[in-house]
């Protein structure tokens, strides 16, 4: 017997006549009364130690069973971050993006590519646009650790020299990451995924379209349901309510598919006062 358990053996010893005698007082009262418990409170805590504290369990997100796919994650995790694919790309940027969030989420949001300040923290969606990215999430009922965010293209798109800001990642460069998104996703196994503007859905699907054909209209990527919708920075360059209400009613589709509740507050969210 090791010696931690030898002295729990020793506590448990100690308090068994004591919690006989409790059983006995309890016996002659019909429930626990307030006195045999200021009974238990008066239990001397230097000679009947308390037991040890049994350390809080980890908070659990959905689908907590691992079937072998955190070892996978962790092994394509490696694969990603040494990417050499795009020798214009390795040579400017600070490091991969591989995206953030839960191994088992229901939920998958995808981006475009990294931004500045996604390329120095190597998270997606940090900055200004994630940061109302973040409140869609939260107005859904969700958080970021419970959902996954990524992008088509992992690496922040390199500028032009002497030139700031961000481009646009190219039809050729979100083709050559787009297998390991695909990776990601036959992992983690997403029930919905919600593809963040025009160019992470051509991304994905490979071929041009318009927003207008594709917005808040189910579409497939191998087999999941992939839904359209504006990017977060437009809707901060379009900060009106008939925008904000058209990505809303794309999340509202979004959590139906997800069997998810929605409150009656949730479905009024950005709709005209009358
Ligand atoms: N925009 C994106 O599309 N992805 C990010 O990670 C940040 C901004």
């Amino acid at each position: 017997m090791s010696q931690e358990q030898a002295g729990f053996q020793e506590a448990l010893d100690a308090a068994l006549p004591i919690l006989q005698g409790m059983k006995k007082s309890l016996r002659k009262q019909p429930s626990a009364t307030h006195a045999s418990l200021e009974r238990l409170s008066a239990v001397d805590p230097v000679k009947y130690p308390p037991a040890p504290a049994i350390p809080a369990a980890p908070r659990i997100l959905s689908t907590p069973t691992d079937d072998g796919r955190l070892a996978k994650l962790e092994e394509l995790k490696g694969r990603i971050l040494a990417c050499t694919r795009c020798p214009n790309l390795v040579a400017s940027r600070t490091q991969v993006v591989y995206g953030v969030g839960n191994p088992f989420a229901e939920l998958l949001f995808v981006g475009e590519a990294p931004g500045e300040e996604e390329d120095l923290r190597g998270e997606p969606f940090i900055g200004k646009a994630g940061q109302l990215l973040t409140k869609i999430i939260g107005a859904m009922e969700f958080s970021r650790e419970e959902i996954f965010i990524a992008n088509v293209l992992k690496c922040r798109p390199d500028m032009p020299a002497g030139e700031s800001g961000n481009r646009k990642p190219k039809p050729a460069e979100m083709a050559t990451c787009l297998p390991w998104l695909t990776e990601q996703i036959g992992l983690i196994k997403p029930k919905v995924i919600v593809a963040l503007g025009l160019t992470a859905v051509e991304g994905l699907l490979g071929e041009p379209r318009t927003m207008r054909d594709v917005r808040g209209k189910w579409l497939d990527y191998h087999g999941v349901p992939l839904m359209p919708t504006y990017h977060p920075a437009y809707l901060l360059r379009n900060q009106t309510l008939a925008e904000k209400r058209k990505v809303w009613e794309d999340m509202l589709l979004v959590l139906e598919k997800l069997g998810r509740p929605i409150s009656a507050k949730q479905r009024g969210y950005f709709l005209e006062k009358a």
